[in-house]
């Protein structure tokens, strides 16, 4: 019978890549903690309007790649394609802003968009999200990508890119709409249907069009920041003070729209040379309406998201073994009165924290210290039947292969301060 395999697109995360995953989710922890984060948990369906209020009707994501259902043929529900929405959705309708002025959350999970499956994209892939409701002034901007850098740096990440722009505001966003439809306007026929159709809409979308020709013909076309409002202008001249403060390189890229709509003022992106065509693994930025478009009050935002397969594939494997140690003890029990007693002592001290492992089939002595040595077990006890009428075990130090005689009687308390 044929083996039933997983859906194209999603993928499992296997030992020991789940070490490094779990390495990377602590170090996130930890960091976000230090800034002031807290935890939030979301579901992962979400009523379909939801994202088209709040991603844009006219972007990829909601015009094409997400799971959107019929619940029993009544509600259309959708598995989220990102967080930032859903994330605004609960901080609504629990009304944390009524608690905190600023409140800063985070939250690692799946996240699902029917994209082509290629290395670095796929259908379902996950997303460290961080966002900060409240504050609106460029100091927030800046302290944020400032805890990405630093976040990225601790997990040994250095040859990054930082690229930033300003999207401007519904202030002066209008005046440069106008600069981009009279640029284009002549030239409509040589765009793709899709960009065709963008002009009415969302004609900035445009910039992110990948069809050669469209792309050819707005690499001239007029850039965002020279329409800045004074406020936005100083805003971002404000944001790259602080990041230089920190000695933090970056570049303009004024070309930059971001994929999703709700973005206003500072959007940024970290892109590594390492990954290939999926260059980017961070996108992130501010949104001071989305809160309102999503029923909310005047509250502003900012957040990033972190692809984490991106991520995890540019830390080299080794690093995570230093970090999931293997067992301190390996028993090899040969006989069963010593399996006996190696089970018992093994899952005590397992209950004490202590790692410990064994092999209860009570294999050759030879293969059992050939899986200790795979296992890169620091001690290894030696428990035969003749040591147990003896009343005592050997153990030995796997790394300058000594061993010595210790009583049963202590055995435990002689591991537990072993391994302390
Ligand atoms: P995004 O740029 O759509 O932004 O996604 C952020 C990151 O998720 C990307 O840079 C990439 O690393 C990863 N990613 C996106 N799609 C895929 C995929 N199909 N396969 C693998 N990785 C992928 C957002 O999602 C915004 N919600 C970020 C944000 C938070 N803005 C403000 N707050």
């Amino acid at each position: 019978m044929e083996i039933i395999t997983a859906v194209r697109g999603f993928k499992d995360i296997l030992p020991p890549e789940t070490d490094k995953w779990r390495h990377i989710e602590e170090t996130a922890h930890e960091v976000f903690r230090a800034f002031g984060y807290r935890e939030i948990r979301i579901p992962l369906l979400e009523k379909t309007e939801l994202f088209c209020r709040g991603i844009g009707e006219s972007t990829d994501i909601v015009e094409k790649e997400m799971y959107t259902f019929l619940d029993r043929g009544e509600e259309s529900l959708t598995l989220r394609p990102e967080a930032t929405a859903s994330v605004i959705r609960a901080y609504l309708e629990h009304t944390l802003h009524a608690a905190e002025t600023v409140t800063k959350l985070y939250t690692i999970g799946p996240m699902f968009r029917r994209e082509r499956p290629q290395k670095g994209r796929y259908r379902q892939f996950h997303q460290i999200d961080t966002e900060i409701l409240g504050p609106d002034d460029p100091r927030t901007d800046a302290e944020l990508i400032l805890m990405l850098l630093h976040f990225l740096g601790k997990l040994g990440l250095r040859d990054l890119n930082l690229e930033i722009n300003s999207l401007g505001c519904a202030q002066c966003r209008p005046a440069f709409r106008g600069a981009i439809l009279s640029f284009l306007h002549g030239r409509e026929e040589e765009l793709c249907g899709d960009c065709r159709r963008r002009l009415g809409t969302n004609p900035l979308r445009i910039f992110d069009c990948k069809v050669e020709t469209c792309a050819a013909i707005i690499s001239q076309a007029p850039l965002l920041p020279d329409f800045l409002c004074t406020g936005c202008r100083e805003h971002f001249e404000k944001v790259q003070a602080c990041l230089r403060l920190f000695d933090q390189p970056f570049h303009l890229n004024a070309k930059m729209v971001r994929g999703l709509d709700y973005y206003t003022r500072t959007t940024f992106e970290v892109t590594s040379g390492s990954l290939g065509a999926q260059n980017a693994v961070v996108g992130g930025g501010r949104y001071d309406h989305l809160v309102r478009d999503l029923g909310g009050p005047d509250i502003s935002g900012i957040g990033f998201a972190i692809g984490f397969e991106r991520l995890a594939a540019m830390i080299p494997d080794g690093d995570a073994d230093a970090v999931v140690p293997g067992p301190v003890l390996f028993i090899a029990a040969l006989g069963e009165t010593a399996l006996e007693k190696a089970f018992l002592l093994c899952n005590r001290l397992r209950m004490k924290g202590i790692r410990a492992e064994m092999d209860h089939a009570g294999r050759s002595l030879k293969s059992q210290m050939k899986r200790a040595d795979k296992l890169k077990s620091l001690y290894t006890l030696i428990l035969g039947e003749r040591e147990i009428l003896e009343n005592k075990a050997l153990l030995r130090t796997m790394r300058t292969s000594t061993q010595e005689e210790i009583g049963l009687d202590r055995l435990e308390e002689t591991i537990t301060d072993l391994a302390r």
